[in-house]
């Protein structure tokens, strides 16, 4: 991972003044870190990868599970200041993907998936600096990739890898693939916002005009996103535009 993180240094820094990469062993989480520096006054942009994370966190409270050296596990925090938040994350999520594989697509709002089945996962939090609307936020963008693929459990389906698609594939190698065009997605969100993003999204969009069972109890058929990044259902009762982080949706049996 240390030469990873050299290159990604020597690739990252030109486009990120005051940028540091880092790497640890071991940490509860790599968001949490980043969150705990913020809140600390450490507001510098950083990519902080761990080589194992002993509570990682996902989405809605869930907890992200990975052993040691199988998965590839990093936050990048930097000061951001878009005029509008909303679609951050599907940026993030399509920055990914296209760094990845043609392969891969995009479950709303950010899962990544291979086949069918979960590669990895996207995690984005914010903290706040003193200052009012419109003044920068500390965002933490959290991955987590699957690399080496699992066994099941003899219960489920185990989760894709991306050694499933390159067989060479490790943390490291991927991290310096992902990492500059991460980077170079989160400074266009910033200056254009989603609309930057809305049509990439489309052309991985896994959910396109499958039905789908939303987690509060509606369902419908999908039809893309908005321009915001919320989720478009055609239900019962016409289109609905989803965009609580709260909701999960999942292509109906
Ligand atoms: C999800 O699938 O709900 C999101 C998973 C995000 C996991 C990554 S691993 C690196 C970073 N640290 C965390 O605790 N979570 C994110």
């Amino acid at each position: 991972m240390h030469g990873a993180a050299e290159a990604v240094w020597e690739a990252v820094a030109p486009l990120l003044p005051g940028f540091s990469v880092e790497v640890l062993p071991e940490v509860d989480s790599t968001n949490t870190e980043l969150m705990r520096r913020a809140r600390a006054g450490q507001a510098q942009p950083i990519l902080l990868a761990a080589e194992h994370q002993t509570a990682g966190r996902g989405r809605l409270g869930r907890a992200w599970a990975s052993g040691p050296g199988d998965s590839l596990t990093f936050s990048l925090g930097l000061p951001l200041a878009p005029a509008d938040w909303s679609g951050l994350s599907l940026a993030v999520g399509v920055a990914v993907a296209e760094a990845l594989h043609p392969r891969v697509q995009l479950k709303w709002p950010n899962d990544l998936w291979v086949d069918g089945r979960k590669l990895g996962g996207i995690l984005v939090e914010t903290a706040s600096f003193a200052g009012g609307a419109g003044a920068p936020r500390y965002a933490v963008v959290g991955i987590g990739i699957n690399i080496v693929p699992r066994a099941g459990d003899g219960l489920s389906t185990p989760p894709a890898a991306l050694g499933d698609l390159w067989p060479e594939a490790t943390a490291a190698a991927t991290l310096v693939r992902i990492a500059p065009p991460l980077v170079a997605a989160l400074q266009a969100f910033e200056r254009f916002g989603f609309s930057a993003f809305q049509a990439r999204f489309d052309a991985r969009d896994l959910l396109r005009d499958r039905a789908v069972t939303l987690s509060d109890g509606s369902s419908g058929t999908a039809h893309g996103v908005s321009e915001t990044g919320a989720l478009l259902v055609h239900t019962g009762a016409g289109m609905q535009a989803v965009s609580s982080a709260e909701v999960s949706v999942r292509p109906a049996a």
